[in-house]
């Protein structure tokens, strides 16, 4: 097939304005590699686009989005680098159409097998980044008897070259997050050890009264006082440690299918004695109509958990204090859950820290500074949105929203 046999005509002009749209709508990373995807599947009329990757790691092409009825299988499968159409256009570094796909010899019958499909024809691009091939763009089955053509061609490998952008930038938007989470952690690294130290003096502690019974008046009831206070304090150390790690690090959440307003109750049943003990009502309001959906459900637990903390913290003190955890469906196919506090509340210049990731921790606290940015983390990686309003003196209400999925988000 030849390029030069088609020029672009004013009627694609449609196709070229829209993608340019489609880059300039979204910062997110996965929305805008998805809407790619969606666009291109609906403008060049195909059964299904993918994205395959190459992971120098594994030395493998991985399905990183794809579209159509196999999206969720496919996007658990790996390719030799040199394997089927999409390996020799990765190897190559050349693009290929080929309406006759059983007589290629290049295509690899296995995907099809593996996702019961039957590709007829297939247009694949390399995907291009400063001279380096980075991965390959695949559309599917055109939905027209002569299969694709030439104009499909040049526009399938316009779009490449869009995709291959919208790839660098959303690495480029990903390095800068993590960059500020670093960054955030190393500002505040005297808060860290100032808290570290406390930790460690009350280690000491406890380890010099433990080594004097050893050594001499072998009163071994003063190390029984003393273990809870070791076994604590090595709780609190590597429980920072693990939180820095889970901020620090870019993770994906670990989705199971099940219903918020169970995270919810076992929350509330955990939590329900503390509150007792501090002389603060806790009560919740679900809504049973929220629709089972693909979460972290540990990833929640921990969010709410650290939400619930700080309003213990903020209630302290306060009299007929009461916390409130309520979940409903949101007009945008998505669950809400909130959690409000009557407490202290906090002022606006603490709300704009935290909500620029900056770590604060505030006398009254009892944590480092890492609960909400750690939280804030976990609901941006299900893709939500975390929202906070607070008056000082009255109480605070943080709103969080999870979508409602019908698949893991890739
Ligand atoms: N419900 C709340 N009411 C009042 N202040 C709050 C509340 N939640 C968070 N804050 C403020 O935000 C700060 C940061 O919270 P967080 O990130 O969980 O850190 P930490 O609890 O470790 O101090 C707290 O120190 C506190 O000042
Ligand atoms: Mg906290």
């Amino acid at each position: 097939m030849n390029n030069s046999s088609y020029t672009l005509q004013p009627s694609d002009l449609h196709i070229i304005i829209n993608l340019c749209r489609i880059m300039n709508s979204a910062l997110h990373h996965e929305p805008l590699i998805s809407k790619i995807m969606q666009f291109c599947t609906e403008a060049m009329e195909v059964e299904g686009a993918s994205i395959l990757l190459y992971d120098a790691k594994i030395d493998k092409l991985i399905f990183y989005c794809s579209t159509g009825d196999k999206s969720d299988q496919l996007n658990k499968i790996f390719l030799a680098r040199d394997e089927g159409i999409a390996g020799w256009v990765f190897t190559n570094n050349e693009p290929a159409l080929t309406n006759n796909i059983q007589d290629d010899p290049r295509f690899a019958a296995r995907v099809d097998q593996s996702v019961q499909y039957t590709t007829r024809s297939i247009i694949a691009t390399p995907l291009n980044l400063e001279n380096r091939t980075v991965g390959v763009l695949e559309l599917v089955n055109k939905n027209h008897p002569d299969g694709f053509t030439a104009r499909d061609m040049i526009l399938g490998e316009l779009i490449a070259e869009h995709t291959a952008l919208a790839i660098e930038r959303v690495k480029l938007v990903q390095e800068n997050i993590s960059n500020s989470r670093l960054a955030a952690i190393g500002e505040t690294v005297a808060g860290l050890a100032h808290y570290i130290k406390n930790i460690l003096t009350a280690l000491e502690g406890s380890a010099y009264i433990i080594n004097s019974t050893i050594t001499s008046d072998k009163d071994y009831r003063l190390v029984e006082r003393q273990w809870p206070i070791v076994h604590k304090s090595i709780g609190r150390i590597s429980a920072l440690a693990l939180s820095m790690l889970e901020f620090s690090k870019d993770r994906k959440p670990t989705y199971s299918h099940g219903n918020v307003n169970r995270v919810i109750e076992e929350l509330h049943e955990l939590v329900r004695e503390k509150a007792a003990q501090k002389n603060i009502e806790i009560y919740t309001s679900l809504d049973s109509s929220i629709p089972d959906t693909y979460f972290d459900p540990q990833g929640l637990h921990r969010v709410l958990l650290n939400l619930l903390s700080n309003s213990f913290d903020a209630c302290a003190g306060i009299t007929d204090a009461a916390i409130s955890i309520t979940s409903r469906c949101t007009t945008e196919n998505g669950i809400e859950v909130i959690v409000s506090d009557t407490g202290a509340g906090m002022p606006q210049d603490i709300i704009d820290k935290i909500m620029t990731s900056k770590l604060v921790s505030t006398k009254g606290s009892k944590g480092t500074g890492l609960g909400i940015p750690i939280s804030r983390k976990i609901i941006n990686e299900h893709k939500g949105s975390f929202d906070i309003k607070s008056v000082p003196d009255k109480g605070t209400t943080i709103s969080l929203t999870l979508p409602v999925l019908s698949s893991p988000a890739v």
